[in-house]
């Protein structure tokens, strides 16, 4: 037991309270799109509430709050975007990120549920694919489309994609990788394959890419069976956390098999360290999923390296990523 010290303050404790305060503001700049009516001008707080339409008066707290959530710099009453927001968070900009807020909104709802999921053994805010209403699903699903958009970016500069010929993205959500891997390898063709009801919404998407002549949606339960089709590279991002291990294997071995001899596998997502303390941000998201997923979590590289070996994967190699994420890379032997 830690011995009781003299004088000792709550100081860890006062942090956790009030950590919770910038993320929230940053998450109510992205839903009002503050850093996109500022985009390149300093404004002041009168300025920036006339183009979003809101009352100065609610509107100023915000973005001082901002300021010291290191977003927004303030000088002589006006506001601008630091160099960060500017790039990641105006609208239209090629590495926007805003648009995730659907996605955070939700999930960090769901995490208020935490102590209930642990008392009851129950997700208090279960998100089955199968069975969420197409709203919920198509404000989650787009949520996530920007990640993947990095996603994408990240494993062209790594593993040059630029060599595949047809890429399977797996539980491909929106098809936001797909989509952007299509633009970033003008040769590439790309199938998504997704759960029937998830693919409604990814048909949308893609038509919206205006890619739909190199981007097509195959319907699959990658649990229960191989998807459709043959291909040389399958990425399955953000899929496996959300299955319990034996799904999870069940859906890799599925996802390999329609990998020609040679093809290559990659696993992007959340990964702990064995010891299961690192890194911190997948042992903090681990808080979320309990909530979320009936058995998902964000599981170990050792048992990733099991699921890919059980695959017929080889040359096994996790390189890890910011936020909590890595991708796992083989080859089909
Ligand atoms: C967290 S989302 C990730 C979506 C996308 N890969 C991304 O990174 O944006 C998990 C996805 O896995 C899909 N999924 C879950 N179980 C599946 C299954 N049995 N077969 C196919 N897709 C599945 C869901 O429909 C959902 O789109």
């Amino acid at each position: 037991m830690a011995e009781r010290e003299q004088g000792l303050k709550p100081d860890t404790i006062n942090t956790h309270i009030n950590n919770v305060y910038p993320a929230l503001a940053m998450l109510a700049g992205m839903q009002l799109e503050v850093f996109s009516a500022l985009g390149d001008e300093a404004l002041t707080a009168a300025e920036a509430a006339a183009r979003l339409d809101v009352q100065p008066a609610k509107l100023q707290p915000l973005l001082y709050a901002l300021v010291t959530a290191g977003l927004l710099a303030v000088a002589d009453g006006r506001f601008a975007n630091t160099a960060e927001a500017a790039e990641f968070l105006v609208k239209g900009r090629p590495r926007y990120i805003g648009g995730a807020h659907s996605a955070y909104s939700d999930l960090w709802s769901s995490t208020m549920h935490t102590a209930q999921s642990i008392r009851t053994g129950v997700p208090q805010a279960r998100h089955d694919f199968s069975q969420m209403s197409q709203a919920e699903l198509s404000a989650f699903i787009r949520g996530l489309d920007a990640g993947a958009g990095a996603t994408a970016r990240r494993l062209d500069k790594t593993f040059d994609m630029k060599r595949f010929r047809h890429l399977l993205d797996a539980g491909g959500g929106s098809g936001g990788l797909a989509i952007a891997l299509a633009k970033l390898c003008p040769d590439l063709r790309a199938s998504v394959a997704e759960l029937p009801n998830v693919a409604t919404v990814t048909r949308e998407c893609v038509a919206e890419s205006g890619l739909g002549e190199r981007v097509d949606v195959v319907e699959a339960d990658l649990v229960a069976a191989p998807p459709p089709g043959a291909y040389d590279a399958v990425v399955l991002r953000s899929v496996l956390q959300v299955l319990s291990p034996a799904q999870a294997a069940a859906a890799l071995r599925h996802a390999v098999a329609a990998l020609a001899p040679g093809g290559e596998c990659f696993v992007v997502g959340r990964m702990l360290d064995d010891s299961r303390l690192a890194p911190l941000d997948a042992v903090a998201v681990n808080v979320m999923f309990l909530n979320v997923y009936e058995a998902g979590q964000a599981w170990t590289e050792s048992e990733y390296r099991g699921w890919f070996e059980q695959a017929g994967l080889s040359g096994n190699t996790r390189t890890p990523l910011a936020g909590g994420y890595s991708i796992m890379h083989g080859v089909k032997g």
